[in-house]
């Protein structure tokens, strides 16, 4: 079968207020994971799900992601003379990675708005949206896993993953029927519950697959909290006319945008490195903590 999802939206617009100051003139998408900016990662998962056409919605402040993936002519040729090969290579592949194209969302009115600015982009395709700051640890890639399930339901998929205690009530979550080990039919979803309100222990998370209707399901969608238009309501509208499922990921997820989830993504991503695993343990395990 041909590979249905070919188009990954990344909204890259917000603020990122949760990691102030850093994100003051920075975007938190170019925060590094080790050496690798977190928008990197991602964008290497949606190429290795398939998808070859990338669209990054920005915001001001923001070019330093275009720079990132866009040939670095004096960089190269630096490199070049002084024969370091490797790294010649490495960055030339970051600017060869996919056809990438760039829209911007001039006023940060929300997840559901940014998405929105995918739309000409989409031109009737289904189409992945991932946040940058949700990192999937994964053996399969995560969009991988969605897509599998986006072909065998031909409906819209969102990721999930499982969340212990009151921890539950930070994140939107799926009231849902599981239809299989790991897939769910989404009869409701709710946003960032209390704990008591919680229709289940299942998180949704920044990987979304999306079908053209997602689009008029936005534009019926009034702001909420904060003025925002939110996906999770255009979802909720949405998932009244047509099926709607998520997939609990096999993975371990980490929110990067957080300050402490950053810390904790970074600590595991340098303990994986075949250059750097040994001596960052070392290191750890001689602090008297
Ligand atoms: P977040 O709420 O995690 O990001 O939005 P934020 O607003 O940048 O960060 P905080 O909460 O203030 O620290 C999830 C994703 O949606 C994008 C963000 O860039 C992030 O990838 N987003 C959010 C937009 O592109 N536009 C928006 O208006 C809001």
């Amino acid at each position: 079968m041909a590979q249905t999802i070919r188009k990954a939206v990344f909204p890259a617009a917000g603020l990122g207020t949760r990691f102030l100051p850093a994100t003051k003139a920075s975007p938190k998408e170019m925060l590094p994971l080790v050496d690798k900016p977190l928008i990197q990662y991602s964008i290497e998962e949606a190429v290795s799900a398939g998808c070859d056409s990338i669209l990054i919605i920005t915001g001001r402040d923001k070019s330093a992601i275009e720079n990132h993936f866009d040939i670095s002519f004096e960089l190269e040729q630096l490199l070049k003379e002084k024969g370091k090969n490797d790294l010649f290579e490495q960055v030339r592949a970051i600017s060869d990675i996919a056809k990438i194209s760039y829209t911007r969302q001039k006023q940060a009115l929300g997840l559901g708005h940014a998405i929105y600015q995918a739309k000409d982009f989409a031109g009737g395709d289904p189409f992945a949206a991932l946040l940058a700051d949700d990192i999937v640890d994964a053996e399969k890639p995560a969009l991988t896993q969605m897509i599998d399930v986006f072909e065998r339901y031909d409906a819209p998929v969102i990721a999930t993953m499982q969340v212990e205690g009151e921890a539950i009530s930070r994140f939107g979550v799926i009231d849902a029927d599981e239809v299989e080990p790991g897939v769910f039919k989404i009869k409701d979803m709710i946003e960032k519950p209390a704990f008591e309100d919680a229709p289940s222990d299942l998180a949704i998370i920044g990987r979304y697959i999306f079908t053209p209707d997602i689009f008029d399901a936005i534009e019926r969608t009034a702001p909420g909290a904060g003025g925002e238009i939110q996906i999770t309501d255009a979802m909720r509208l949405l998932l009244k006319e047509r099926p709607f499922y998520a997939v609990k990921l096999d993975g371990v997820r980490h929110d990067a945008g957080d300050k402490l989830g950053f810390l904790i993504a970074t600590v595991q991503y340098a303990l994986k490195r075949d250059d750097l695993g040994d001596a960052f343990r070392a290191y750890l395990r001689s602090l008297e903590l």
